[in-house]
């Protein structure tokens, strides 16, 4: 780490990490209740349980992609950032607005808008957090001599971003319930098919270039190229969402074809991680960050790609729209594509914060890699899987849908919760390991210790294992 106030993206990452943890126990809680319906429905029912469940996803994504652009912005700017007192506010500030989110929905509120419940004046509290940090990062790479395409990528994806929070959160308010949906679906689906790939391709080429030594000019060439296709297909794939809320017709054709094109920038993306690693001359030292990162552009095609493409086009969403299936990609993607982005941002940052990169003891790392991605595979097929029966036994010969949920998709939703809890494991390995890392001493400072006598801790013994 050569800027200290790099240092700012730790609580960042900390608060993600413990977010992610939390989001995984409700999603625990109410996986259970598909299964024992009576389980824990009165201190919090399932409405409840999945709302917190998929509003902590959004909250700790954004603060893992924060932080993890405090961590990159310096280095690629080359300086420090404009003010790291301002970042610590901006992260108190988006505490705060959590922990009021969260006490709202476990109180029962909610203002409706899927994975954006929160009461206004939290909307206003995130957006005031999301200027100071464009600002903040804005300034930092104005200030910088020479500007990468890294920074305008990361940039543009970051603008984006906030823009479509404002549009579709604050604009809608009291709107009739198309239009509102109509708005919400630029947030969510304009997020994660957009401005947050921006924001990943972005992180991805850094990641990649100092965790390989690819050049500069190698990962560049293709990343505009990228973007430019994820903007045409994601801007205009967004009619997959516009079937059936009463908009006009044409979006059934705009949207099930520019949808069905959205794989390809994806792919483009594996295909060049793959030729920049065939490139690289060196062996990464720090191979659970690289697991990760290739896991991530694999599992943003896989998720998001393949397993959106096979429910996009209007013939098969008019039988399959709100059904498992869409919750196995919803997933998947998530997953693949942003949670497994954010881990290996993390497995980079850390130990390279601690100074450790080519010490630190990796085996804890790639257990719960296997266990978190084994897990999520099987458990968004299973999804999958129970979704395909939902539509036959409930959309095509006419079931009622509790019926359906309490008979017919039980084996599924037992084998979803043992998927769940093998994820746990995972999750688990991975909180311990991201504490063993941050506690974890330079090479040259145990050296140094050893050397003066003050050498004592179990924290400096740990390091010189390794
Ligand atoms: C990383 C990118 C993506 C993420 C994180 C993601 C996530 C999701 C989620 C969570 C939903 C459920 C929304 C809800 O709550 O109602 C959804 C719906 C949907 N997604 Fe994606 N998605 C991504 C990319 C894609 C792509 C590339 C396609 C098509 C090729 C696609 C096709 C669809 C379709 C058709 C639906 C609607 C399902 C329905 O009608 O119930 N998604 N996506
Ligand atoms: C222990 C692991 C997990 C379990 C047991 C679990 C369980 C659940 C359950 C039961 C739902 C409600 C689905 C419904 O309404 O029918 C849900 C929704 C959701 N979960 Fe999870 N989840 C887990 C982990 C995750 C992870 C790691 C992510 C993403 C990184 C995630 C993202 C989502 C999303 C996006 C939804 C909304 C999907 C939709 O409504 O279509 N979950 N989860
Ligand atoms: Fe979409």
């Amino acid at each position: 780490m050569k800027y200290s106030s790099q240092r700012v993206a730790y609580p960042y990452l900390l608060l993600a990490v413990a977010l992610f943890a939390l989001q995984i126990v409700l999603g625990l809680v109410i996986g259970a209740q598909y299964v024992w319906p009576d389980f824990l429905k009165d201190v919090l029912p399932f409405s409840q349980g999945k709302a917190i469940h998929i509003n902590l996803l959004v909250l700790w994504l954004l603060l893992g992609m924060m932080g993890a652009t405090y961590y990159i912005i310096p280095p690629e700017s080359k300086r420090e950032i404009h003010s790291t007192k301002l970042a610590m506010v901006q992260f108190w500030i988006l505490t705060i607005a959590g922990l009021i989110d969260a006490g709202y929905l476990m109180a029962g509120f909610s203002e409706g808008r899927k994975y954006l419940e929160a009461p206004w004046p939290v909307d206003i509290m995130i957006i005031i957090g999301a200027l100071m940090f464009l600002y903040n990062v804005g300034m930092t790479v104005l200030k910088s001599e020479k500007k990468t395409s890294i920074q305008a990528v990361l940039l543009t994806g970051l603008i984006g971003l906030s823009v479509l929070f404002v549009f579709g959160n604050v604009m809608v308010r009291n709107a009739n319930f198309s239009i509102d949906q109509y708005w919400w679906w630029w947030i969510v689906h304009l997020w994660v098919e957009g401005t947050w790939e921006l924001v990943v391709a972005a992180l991805t080429a850094y990641v990649l270039m100092r965790l390989t030594g690819i050049p500069r000019g190698h990962i560049e060439k293709y990343l505009y190229l990228e973007v430019a296709l994820v903007f045409l297909t994601g801007i205009l794939g967004i009619g997959h969402h516009y079937y059936w809320i009463g908009t006009p017709k044409y979006w059934m054709m705009v949207g099930g074809f520019f949808s069905a094109l959205e794989p390809v920038p994806l792919a483009l993306m594996v295909w060049n991680t793959f030729q920049h690693l065939k490139e690289s001359k060196t062996v990464p030292t720090n191979k659970v960050a690289l697991n990760w990162l290739v896991i991530a552009i694999i599992g943003n095609f896989v998720g998001a790609g393949l397993m959106g493409v096979v429910h996009t086009l209007p013939i098969i969403n008019q039988w399959t729209h709100g059904t498992q299936v869409t919750a196995g990609h919803g997933h998947m993607a998530f997953f693949g594509a942003y949670a497994a982005h954010i881990i290996a941002v993390v497995y980079f940052v850390l130990p390279e914060m601690r100074g450790v990169t080519n010490t630190f003891d990796q085996r804890s790392g790639m257990r719960s890699l296997w266990w978190m991605n084994l897990s999520m595979l099987f458990m968004s097929l299973t999804l999958m899987a129970a979704g395909v029966v939902q539509v036959y036994v409930e959309r095509i010969s006419g079931v009622s849908f509790m019926l359906v949920k309490n008979t017919y998709l039980t084996g599924w939703m037992i084998m979803r919760l043992v998927f769940g809890l093998t994820f746990t494991v995972g999750v688990l390995e991975f909180v311990y390991d991201f504490i063993r890392i941050s506690k974890s001493k330079p090479m040259e400072q145990t050296l140094q210790n050893i050397v003066t006598g003050s050498f004592s801790s179990s924290g400096g013994a740990a390091a010189t294992r390794r």
